[in-house]
């Protein structure tokens, strides 16, 4: 099993990405971290405890960032994309666990020490807690295993500009630290997960399933998919982002990958831009081509449980 630290900004992909790990006997999820990004971090945490509690596992979720390195609060909110409470306003009551005290980076610093060369690090929120980790701590980046990112935009345009994606513009200063960092990234941005689509059709045999959660989870993505309707008319479901990253960290084979080191754009009306060169020893791997739909049936016979 590979070790994973799982860093989230649930919203409603999010929620779909952690049922798919938690479903999935090829990862052994160690903790899940918590940033600011579709809602705030304190949103985002309860987000998580409640989906833990729907799939009925027990991980330890340690809550992270409530800002960007030096931008403060983040501009802005990504609820007409997951709903007024992140999860497509189906939260009804709130979970019963309790996050655990330590500071995200922290966790992440002191599990990378303990299991060198060993951690999965999945991240599918904005890079906060990650940079912090290593801004702190920089004798872990040659520890990390693996770094597996959703976030980016590399030879597509943006959704959240014409330019950015949604994770990176969300803290560009942060993602600049890791993707500079010489952490061994695999980045999975809109170039694929655009092409991961889950049709509304699926919805209705999830409800069929019966299965405990299947409710809760077609509800909520059925708002995303409306979502998607409107912003997108004519795709026919809603991009599955944030499960990808988890399908990529078990099964890299779904997608084809270019190196490259990325740089950030910080300032402008590109900020959040990721661009991508292939001189001087690229480090980072680009994800530029998926199998959709032997994604999509993997994701399928895991999501529900
Ligand atoms: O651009 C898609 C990403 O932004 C996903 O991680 C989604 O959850 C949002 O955070
Ligand atoms: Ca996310």
């Amino acid at each position: 099993m590979k070790p994973i630290i799982f860093d989230v900004d649930t919203g409603i992909d999010d929620a779909l990405a952690m049922a798919y790990a938690l479903n999935s006997p090829e990862l052994d999820l160690l903790g899940f971290t918590t940033c600011f990004g579709n809602v705030s971090v304190v949103e985002a945490t309860r987000n998580t405890l409640a989906v833990l509690e729907k799939v009925g596992k027990q991980v330890p979720v340690y809550m992270g960032a409530k800002q960007t390195l030096m931008r403060g609060e983040k501009d802005g909110n990504s609820k007409h994309v997951h709903g007024e409470d992140g999860l497509g306003n189906t939260l009804k009551k709130a979970p019963m666990a309790q996050a655990e005290s330590k500071f995200a980076p922290d966790f992440m610093i002191e599990q990378v020490k303990n299991r060198p060369h060993d951690i999965t690090i999945l991240a599918v929120g904005p890079l906060t807690n990650l940079a912090l980790a290593i801004k702190k701590a920089p004798e872990i980046i040659p520890l990390v295993k693996e770094v597996v990112i959703m976030g980016g935009a590399v030879k597509v345009p943006g959704n959240a500009s014409p330019y950015a994606e949604a994770n990176i513009i969300a803290d560009p200063e942060a993602a600049e630290v890791v993707f500079s960092s010489g952490l061994p990234v695999t980045l999975v941005g809109l170039d694929v997960t655009m092409k991961t689509l889950l049709p509304k059709t699926k919805l209705k045999e999830w409800r069929a399933t019966e299965q405990k959660a299947a409710k809760f989870f077609a509800d909520m993505t059925e708002f995303y998919i409306g979502f998607y309707e409107s912003n997108y008319p004519g795709i026919g479901g809603c991009a599955l982002h944030d499960p990808l990253a988890v399908g990529i960290a078990i099964d890299p084979s779904f997608v084809v990958t270019e190196s490259m080191n990325i740089k950030v754009v910080t300032e402008g009306e590109e900020v959040g831009r990721t661009v991508g060169n292939v001189e001087d020893d690229p480090k980072i791997q680009v994800c530029t081509e998926v199998e959709a739909n032997r994604f999509l049936d993997h994701f399928l016979s895991r999501v529900i449980g």
